[in-house]
This record gives C-alpha cells, structure tokens and sequence, in this order.
C-alpha cells in the first residue's frame, strides 16, 4: 500500500476576511512527484506556506509521515524532514556558494556538515565546481539551482517548490525540469507548485487543479492527457 507521506484535510486559510482556501485536500505519496497547477492568484503559493507552516490556517488538518503538524513552528516541520523553496527564493548574492549552502544546514546528528554538502553537490556538479564564487556573480538559472540546492542540504523527505521556473529561459527550465526528476529518482518527494502545466505534466506522477478556493484532483500519470486538456481550459475559461 502507498505511504501518504504529506496530507492535507479540509483545509481552510484566510487574509483577514478573504477566504483564499477552502474545503482543500490533498494527498502526497512517499516517493511521487505531485504537481499542483492553477491560475495565478488561485492559492498555490498560500497552500504552499500552509504546509510550511509560515501563514497560519483558520481550520483543517495538515499531516505529515502520519502526525499532524498543525500549529508547529517551520522550523520543527523542517526537523521533521519537509522543505520549502519559496517562489523567487532569495539566495545571499555576497556570500560563496559553499555559505549559502552551509547557511542553509542544519546540524543533522548523523552526517557531517562536510557528508551533507558533498550529497548536494553530486546532485549539482556545476555547484561543487562553483562553491568559492559569489553567488550573486551566476546566472540566474545557476541562482535557482542554488536555491533548490539550499533546500535540499537539510536532507528532506519531501521537498515543496513554488515556480521554480519563473521567469528562467526555456534551456534552463529544461534544466530545472531535470533536476526535478533526479531529485525524484534520489528518493525525495516532491510538491510542485508551477504555471506551466507542460512541465507539471511532464514531471509529475499525480496532478492537482487549484481553483475557485480549492484543489481538484486531476489524476494519475497516464490519465493526464484529458486532465491536462481539462485543467488547460479551465484555466483559460
Ligand atoms: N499577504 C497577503 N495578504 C493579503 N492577500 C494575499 C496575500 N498573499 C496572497 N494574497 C491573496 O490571496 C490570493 C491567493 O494568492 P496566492 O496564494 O499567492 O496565489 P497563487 O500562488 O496561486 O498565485 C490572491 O487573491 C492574493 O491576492
Ligand atoms: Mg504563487
């Protein structure tokens, strides 16, 4: 039987009296790659933050590996194991890339710091190659990579990402498509939020439609192609 590693239950969040979020559920198996598409403004990103634990839900129950994990600081989610790349993450553009990384890290009892950035930079050669230069001085598809790297140097079980895309040239975004899929295929599971539903698609093992406050389930890989058409229209109605 599948492990539902993150699972969100008749979600409800609100900015003051606006509810963004409503009645949302959502399930992430240990293992899967799972895509969440949606207009901009549908609630991704307050989703996102939601499970991350930096904006606080009116109701619902958010659960992770089992426990839920309502009402914890971001930082015992990510002891937990559950990372956040937020949308245009912000790297620290005077510092090396070997210190964005180490800023990143926390101290794990059974790996060295050392052990910790050597598993991130086999996922991100360009990085090892690049961890004496400012990080500010790459191009801003190296930045991103960067930020993913950030996320991942606390070794997660699940991995969220907020448009990891935007605004990257389409070569790039082939790239980060990429290093999606290996992250994946390194045993972490990921939560990606994107606006492009090609990608979504293309990454994902199930996908989910956010829309009129709420997400709607669009499949599994191999039903995609009319929950692809679907969601497409949807979001162009
Ligand atoms: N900090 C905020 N304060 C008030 N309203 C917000 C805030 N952040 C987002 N919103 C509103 O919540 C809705 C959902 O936004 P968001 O979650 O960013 O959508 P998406 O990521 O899908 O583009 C939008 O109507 C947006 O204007
Ligand atoms: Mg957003």
């Amino acid at each position: 039987m599948t492990r539902e590693l993150l699972t969100v239950d008749d979600l409800h969040v609100s900015y003051g009296d606006m509810e963004v979020i409503r009645d949302a559920d959502l399930n992430v198996p240990a293992g899967d790659v799972v895509a969440i598409v949606g207009a901009n403004g549908a609630g991704k990103t307050t989703l996102l933050d939601a499970v991350a634990g930096v904006k606080a839900i009116d109701s619902g129950d958010v659960r992770f590996d089992g426990e839920s994990i309502v009402g914890e600081e971001p930082f015992e989610r990510i002891d937990r194991g559950l990372a956040y790349v937020p949308e245009r993450h912000r790297i620290f553009p005077e510092m090396t890339v070997r210190n964005n990384l180490q800023t990143a890290m926390i101290p794990a009892a059974d790996v060295s710091r050392d052990e910790q950035l050597d598993r991130v930079f086999d996922l991100f050669p360009i990085l090892r190659d690049r961890q004496s230069q400012v990080a500010g001085t790459m191009s801003g598809g190296q930045q991103q990579m960067l930020a993913i790297a950030q996320g991942l140097v606390i070794d997660p079980d699940l991995i969220m990402f907020d448009e990891p895309t935007l605004g990257l040239a389409p070569k790039i975004v082939e790239d980060i498509r990429d290093t999606i899929v290996d992250i994946s295929e390194s045993g972490v599971t990921v939560l990606l939020v994107d606006e492009q539903i090609r990608m979504a698609k293309q990454v994902s093992d199930r996908m989910y439609l956010m829309r009129k406050n709420t997400l709607q389930y669009l499949g599994e890989r191999g039903e995609f192609e009319d929950a692809y058409q679907n969601a497409v229209d949807q979001v162009l109605e």
